[in-house]
């Protein structure tokens, strides 16, 4: 299957998405965001044959640098309604698919670049990576899920404090702030990181991550109690699976254990 404005690769399970509009910073327009939908939907039914995800951007001056401007200058009010809704999809996708996913930044993420790094388990980062959610200096709201993710990572006050102002956030700050997990020298450093971080992950059950992710992500819009009974469920159902039996074995039997996804 080859796709307009996407190139992937797949390499021992791991899937590198790369989005590929260079020539318009890898901005998100209504196919990039269809190509990202059916990527990611695959992916969910796969069964763990893909073990984790590279979101990254063509280049080395841009990750995603918004959503497609030109696009959205030509909407109807409806016309924008199916647009925020098909971005909001991808990046639920992406925060939902059962497997690692991390965005690396290669450059520009502002507005829906900003937004669907944030959507992924988190960020790796270049040196020159640029953040921002500049939607207000169009008289935008964000409309990939902006203004309700950007405040998990920030906390509120820090995330209307950049959402207002539509200032970009430099590297430094956005590692001090808890957007960015690790800062790289360049892309290719950066890259052999993230493959290097899901080979480890790869290397677990692929059933035992996805439930760490899905009880993870369930906590978010949970109290403590909720959250902790979220946790006790799914710390009682991993006793069902085969690979919880032969992580305790392998243990006790001094052996490396053999997972099987079961
Ligand atoms: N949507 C559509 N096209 C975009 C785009 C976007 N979000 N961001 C950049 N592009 C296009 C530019 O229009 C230009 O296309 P052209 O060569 O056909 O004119 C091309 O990408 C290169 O961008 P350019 O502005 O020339 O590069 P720059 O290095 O001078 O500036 C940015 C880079 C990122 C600062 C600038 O492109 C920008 O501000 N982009 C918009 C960011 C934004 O507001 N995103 C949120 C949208 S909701």
């Amino acid at each position: 299957m080859s796709y307009e404005t996407l190139k992937l690769e797949r390499n021992n399970g791991i899937l590198e998405i790369t989005v590929n509009r260079p020539d318009k910073l890898n901005a998100l327009n209504a196919t990039v965001l269809s190509e990202l939908k059916k990527v990611l939907e695959e992916v969910k039914a796969d069964g763990f044959e893909t073990k984790g995800i590279i979101l990254t951007g063509e280049g080395d001056k841009a990750f995603i640098a918004g959503a497609d401007i030109k696009g959205m200058s030509e909407m109807t009010p409806d016309q924008a309604e199916s647009f925020g809704a098909l971005g909001q999809d991808v990046s639920r996708l992406f925060e939902t698919v059962p497997v690692p996913v991390i965005a690396c930044v290669n450059g520009f993420a502002l507005g829906g670049g900003c937004e669907m790094a944030m959507s992924c388990d988190f960020i790796y980062a270049t040196s020159n990576a640029l953040f921002g959610q500049p939607e207000v200096n169009l008289a935008l709201i964000p409309g990939f899920g902006g203004t309700q993710r950007l405040r998990r990572y920030v906390g509120v006050a820090r995330s209307k404090e950049i959402i207002y102002t539509g200032r970009n956030i430099k590297i430094d700050e956005a590692e001090k702030i808890g957007l960015v997990t690790r800062v790289f020298n360049s892309k290719d450093e950066m890259m052999s990181a993230a493959r290097e971080t899901l080979g480890v992950v790869a290397s677990k059950s692929p059933l035992i991550i996805a439930k760490c992710k899905e009880v993870i992500n369930a906590g978010e819009s949970a109290d403590i109690d909720q959250g902790l009974s979220i946790e006790k469920s799914g710390f009682k159902s991993v006793f069902s699976t085969q690979d919880t039996k032969e992580g305790l074995a392998a243990f006790l039997e001094k052996r490396k254990p053999n997972f099987t996804g079961k």
